[in-house]
C-alpha cells in the first residue's frame, strides 16, 4: 500500500451524510472526506455557511455535494434528508451525527427548557437521523460515526445537561454497534477534548473567556494544546474507511490525552 497523507485510507464512492456540517468538526470532516472520494450530503442550518463548506469540497473532489439544509429537531427534517439522499444518489454507506450545541448549566441553573434543547439535537436528533438511516446503511454493510465528547466519559461541573447527552451517545453507539453487528454494519464513535470550533462562543462564552479557555488547555490536556477539526476529522474519515473494518462500538477519544488525567 502507498503510504501518503491521503492514500493511507480511501471513502472512493462511499456516500456519506454529514450533520452539522456547516461549521466545525462537521465541516472538516466534510471536506476530508471529499478529498478521500466520498460523495456528500451535508446538512446545517446556516445554507451560506453549508454552501462554503460545499465549495470546499467540491475544490477538494470536483464533486458537487448535495446540499439537505435544515433544523434536525423540526418535524418532518430528518425523514426529508434521507429521502433526499437516497433519492439522489440510490445508496447510503455512512452517516457521521456531528450535528450538536453545547450549553452551560448546574443541576441549579440548568431549566427543563434548556435541558430538553441539548437533549433534542444531541440525542433525540442523533437516534431518530440513526433510526431512518439504518435500513439504507444494512443495504450497504456501511457505517455510522457519532461524535460525541469527553464529557460523555468524563464528569466536568457547569455543564450536566451536555455531559448526560454525550453519555447517552456513547450507550447510542455501543448498543447501536451490538445490534447491527451481525449485519456487518459498523457504529462507532470519537470523543473530542476541546477542539477549537465556534460550539464554545455559541454557548455564550465571551471572547475573553474564550480565550483563557483555550490557555487552559495547557494544563487540562496532557498534550497542553486544544485539538482542531481537522484532526477529529481524520480520525472521523479512518472509523468510516475499510482501514477500521474490525472496529465496532468503540468510543475513541481525540482528546490529547484528556480522558486519562485525574487531578493529583
Ligand atoms: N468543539 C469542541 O470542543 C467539541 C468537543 C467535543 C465534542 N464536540 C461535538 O462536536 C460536534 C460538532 O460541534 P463543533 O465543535 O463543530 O461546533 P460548531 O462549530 O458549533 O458546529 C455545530 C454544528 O451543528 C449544527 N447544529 C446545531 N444544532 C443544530 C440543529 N438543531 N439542527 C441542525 N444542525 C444543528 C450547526 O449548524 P448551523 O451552524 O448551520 O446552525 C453546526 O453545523 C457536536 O456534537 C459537539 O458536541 C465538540
Amino acid at each position: 500500500m502507498q503510504q501518503g497523507a491521503c492514500e493511507v485510507f480511501s471513502l472512493k464512492g462511499k456516500v456519506a451524510l454529514i450533520t452539522g456540517a456547516s461549521s466545525g468538526i462537521g465541516a472538516g470532516t466534510a471536506v476530508l472526506f471529499a478529498k478521500l472520494g466520498a460523495k456528500l450530503s451535508l446538512n446545517g442550518r446556516d445554507v451560506e455557511k453549508l454552501n462554503d463548506t460545499a465549495r470546499l469540497c467540491q475544490e477538494a473532489s470536483h464533486e458537487k455535494p448535495l446540499l439537505v439544509p435544515g433544523e434536525l429537531t423540526d418535524e418532518g427534517v430528518p425523514e426529508k434528508i434521507i429521502q433526499d439522499t437516497v433519492a439522489h444518489y440510490g445508496q447510503l454507506d455512512v452517516l457521521v451525527n456531528s450535528a450538536g450545541i453545547l450549553s452551560m448549566g448546574t443541576i441549579e441553573t440548568t431549566s427543563l427548557q434548556d435541558f430538553d434543547r441539548v437533549m433534542n439535537i444531541n440525542v433525540r436528533s442523533a437516534f431518530y437521523l440513526t433510526h431512518l438511516a439504518v435500513p439504507h446503511i444494512i443495504e450497504t454493510k456501511g457505517n455510522i460515526v457519532n461524535v460525541s465528547s469527553v464529557n460523555g466519559q468524563r464528569s466536568f461541573p457547569g455543564v450536566l445537561a451536555y455531559c448526560m447527552s454525550k453519555s447517552a451517545v456513547d450507550q447510542l453507539t455501543r448498543c447501536t454497534a451490538l445490534e447491527l453487528a451481525s449485519k456487518q454494519v459498523r457504529v462507532n464513535a470519537v470523543c473530542p477534548g476541546v477542539i477549537v470550533t465556534n460550539v464554545h462562543r455559541r454557548a455564550g462564552l465571551t471572547e475573553e473567556q474564550y480565550t483563557k479557555f483555550l490557555e487552559k488547555t495547557k494544563e487540562t490536556h496532557a498534550l497542553g494544546r486544544p485539538g482542531t477539526a481537522e484532526e477529529v476529522a481524520q480520525t472521523i474519515a479512518f472509523l468510516a474507511s475499510d482501514a477500521a473494518s474490525n472496529i465496532t462500538g468503540v468510543t475513541l477519544p481525540v482528546d490529547g490525552g484528556r480522558h486519562a488525567m485525574c487531578p493529583r
